[in-house]
């Protein structure tokens, strides 16, 4: 471990060998896919040394993926202790809720309210974390990260929005968005705008002015082709399809260039991108395609063999 401690290029590779036995092997490389439960990988990383953390952990659906199981029956005594501990008001808060909503809601709650504490520590004073959840519970765990984070930290709510085929008997518009809360460390962090610029839709000359005078042919010309920075809502990423390439067959797998736009936005070229949650490697595949170093971890043997040959092939 004192090897770890000292570079943050350092990591462990933990294998579940059977029996609540782990075998926990160093490996002095930028890249790393580590199987096991990420609040044990976290709590032996070194403070801030990630630059971003994007990551998709399980929305609260009460539902078994068969891969892996987001229903909350376990009461998690350690963890909301450990909790407890770490972060007093974010243990506060899920106390608080606890009189309103039912148990498994706020298991859930501990669960990645730990886990959320861990992220911010290991993150770089720069550093960013993108946090992937849907209705079911985004008022929830927005109100947990302002606890931790802090709310003037909360830089975006992003919406990713896309279709799909609805159920004919529905009695309210088929829900096709995502919340992505990207919360910064402190008020250093990483923007890397020029990078993520899209095409202006073809509009009329007419509709560019530059202070009160129509643009020449050339400067109109050079404003669109510069692109603008995206709107917080998102259609663009298209979601990954029955018969999509990239579609690895592993459950809720989201689409690499959701990934890319958030890597391309608040990593440093070279820097260090961590996914906790990795599931199919998304992220990782994002990283490695954008010169990233990167960290996935899962506690899914599933997952991290189809993360692995991703990130092999
Ligand atoms: C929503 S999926 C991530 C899907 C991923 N974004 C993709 O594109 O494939 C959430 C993942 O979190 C993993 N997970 C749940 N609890 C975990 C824990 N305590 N430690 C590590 N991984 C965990 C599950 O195995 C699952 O693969």
């Amino acid at each position: 471990m004192d090897r770890y401690r000292r570079a943050d290029r350092l990591a462990c590779r933990m294998a579940w060998i059977g029996n609540g036995n782990w075998r926990v092997d160093m490996v002095d490389s930028d890249h790393n896919i580590i199987i096991g439960d990420n609040l044990s990988v976290m709590r032996k990383m070194v403070d801030e040394s990630v630059d971003l953390i994007a990551t998709d952990p399980p929305f609260n659906k009460g539902r078994d993926f068969g891969a892996y199981d987001d229903r909350w029956h376990d009461t998690r005594a350690e963890e909301g202790l450990l909790l407890r501990a770490r972060s007093m008001a974010a243990h506060e808060y899920i106390c608080w809720v606890e009189e309103f909503a039912s148990q498994p809601f706020a298991n859930f709650l501990v669960f990645l309210g730990i886990r959320i504490t861990e992220m911010h520590r290991i993150l770089k004073p720069t550093g960013s974390l993108y946090l992937h959840c849907d209705q079911t519970a985004n008022s929830y765990i927005r109100l947990l990260l302002d606890t931790i984070f802090g709310a003037k930290n909360q830089r975006n709510e992003i919406i990713w929005c896309y279709t799909g085929p609805s159920s004919p008997g529905t009695r309210q518009f088929p829900r096709k968005n995502d919340t992505i809360f990207w919360y910064s460390k402190s008020d250093r962090w990483v923007f890397n705008k020029d990078d993520i610029r899209v095409p202006y839709k073809a509009l009329g000359k007419t509709g560019f002015k530059k202070n009160g005078q129509y643009m020449t042919d050339d400067e109109h010309r050079s404003y669109l082709e510069k692109g603008k920075i995206p709107e917080s809502w998102w259609n663009d990423c298209t979601r990954v399809a029955q018969l999509a390439k990239e579609r690895t067959g592993y459950p809720t797998q989201k689409p690499v260039s959701l990934y890319e736009r958030i890597i391309k936005a608040s990593a440093p070229e070279g820097g260090v991108v961590l996914d906790p949650f990795c599931g199919s490697g998304t992220t990782l595949v994002a990283a490695r395609n954008l010169n990233r170093r990167y960290i996935g971890i899962d506690s899914n043997q599933e997952a991290i063999n189809i993360a692995e040959r991703r990130m092999s092939s």
